[in-house]
């Protein structure tokens, strides 16, 4: 039989925890639901089931399972034009920091 006590710090911990899940920023964070729709266009070059380019057979980079952040700094570092890439910039450039944010939630939560 558990005492008062221990009961009341388990209970408060299990509030603590709550509390922390409900207060995680919705707007900032990147909706995986939303990403799946915008990274559609992205998926003919980055395939996703074998990161290989169906046809002309080229390599393109895994983006999917990648880590989040990983993905945000690309994208963010191709559409201001400091990773330079004719096709990424011009990928990037249409995205918005939502949109970035979505596409990477999404993506990383693929290929695990
Ligand atoms: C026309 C083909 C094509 C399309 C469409 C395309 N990509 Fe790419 N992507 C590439 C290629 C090729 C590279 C490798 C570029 C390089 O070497 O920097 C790349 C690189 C990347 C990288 C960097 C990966 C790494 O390992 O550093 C990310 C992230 C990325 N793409 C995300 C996207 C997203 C998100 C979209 C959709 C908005 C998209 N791409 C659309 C061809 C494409």
């Amino acid at each position: 039989m558990k005492s008062l006590m221990q009961r009341l710090a388990m209970g408060a911990t299990c509030s603590m925890a709550l509390a922390l899940t409900l207060s995680a920023p919705v707007s900032a964070a990147g909706d995986p639901v939303e990403g799946a729709k915008k990274a559609y266009t992205c998926l003919g070059c980055h395939g996703v089931e074998h990161y290989v380019n169906a046809y002309p057979t080229y390599k393109v980079p895994r983006i999917a399972g990648q880590h989040e952040a990983y993905l945000v700094a690309a994208l963010q570092a191709y559409r201001a034009k400091t990773r330079h890439h004719p096709t990424m910039q011009a990928n990037a450039g249409l995205l918005s920091d939502q949109d970035i944010a979505d596409i990477s939630a999404y993506l990383a939560s693929q290929g695990k």
